[in-house]
């Protein structure tokens, strides 16, 4: 039986067997990424730890068993943890209006001695999982890339180098047949917490900079132009 760790208050979830029996039985894998692998339960992603991660050490990669990466990188045993956390210091600090922007951590339940991660099911208006940003490809609606900035604008004001801003870690939830909106959906390496020593001592301007420079690069990639955009790119009096 799954039981609620850190005091929280899971959704109704049930499970009679470990988390190895049941898993095959989820309704389907929907994702994969370094660390860990996701399910579909329910309307909830399940994220459950991989046992060994690849991580790169100056230029080489090691393979390495999870709870030491995350340790090394984030302090926490697990990813899982490390997401929660970050999740739940996100969400003191959000206001109401980006709330759509956050995949909601509903909590952790054990699983043979380590975790898993229970999350709100990004889903797009007709039902079907979303897809992430790398999946999905370019994006012409342009509200989605005003809420991008509101992202961005987000994570400045409030000091969060988000060292892991990458397109499979940002879903597209389209939310009517033409309208989408971006999700965070992964928080295991976000936050104050990575690496807080160095960042938290760095003035502004390059804290701001440093979280421009990897919002500009999804949207350099993903986003689709219009033609002012374009030609304004190409003119000699944007670069000088
Ligand atoms: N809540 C969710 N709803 C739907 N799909 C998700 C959800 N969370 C993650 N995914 C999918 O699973 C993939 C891997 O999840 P992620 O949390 O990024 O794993 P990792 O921590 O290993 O990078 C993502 O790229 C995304 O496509
Ligand atoms: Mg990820």
């Amino acid at each position: 039986m799954y039981q609620s760790v850190l005091g929280l208050t899971l959704p109704s979830f049930e499970a009679s067997e470990s988390f190895s029996t049941v898993g095959p039985g989820l309704e389907g894998r929907i994702g994969e990424g370094g660390h860990r692998i996701v399910y579909q339960y329910g309307n909830l992603a399940i994220k459950v730890n991989k046992p060994e991660v690849v991580a790169r050490v100056r230029s080489h990669k090691v393979v390495l068993p999870s709870w030491v990466y995350s340790l090394y990188r984030n302090g926490f045993r697990d990813f899982n943890s490390a997401e929660l956390y970050n999740y739940r210091s996100i969400q003191a600090l959000l206001p109401d209006e980006l709330s759509d922007l956050f995949m909601q951590v509903y909590g952790l339940a054990e699983n043979n001695g380590t975790t898993i991660s229970i999350c709100e099911l990004l889903c797009d208006y007709d039902s079907k999982v979303s897809k992430n940003l790398q999946d999905n490809g370019s994006v012409l609606d342009p509200k989605f890339w005003e809420r991008f900035n509101q992202l961005e604008q987000f994570f400045i004001l409030n000091r969060i180098p988000f060292f892991d801003l990458k397109p499979r870690n940002i879903v597209v939830k389209r939310v009517t047949e033409s309208t989408n909106i971006p999700v965070i959906s992964d928080y295991d390496q976000l936050g104050h917490y990575p690496y807080a020593m160095q960042l938290n001592f760095l003035p502004d301007s390059i804290l701001r900079k440093r979280i421009n420079i990897r919002f500009a690069s999804i949207i350099d990639k993903y986003k689709v132009k219009t033609p002012s955009e374009i030609s304004q790119a190409h003119s000699p009096l944007q670069n000088p």
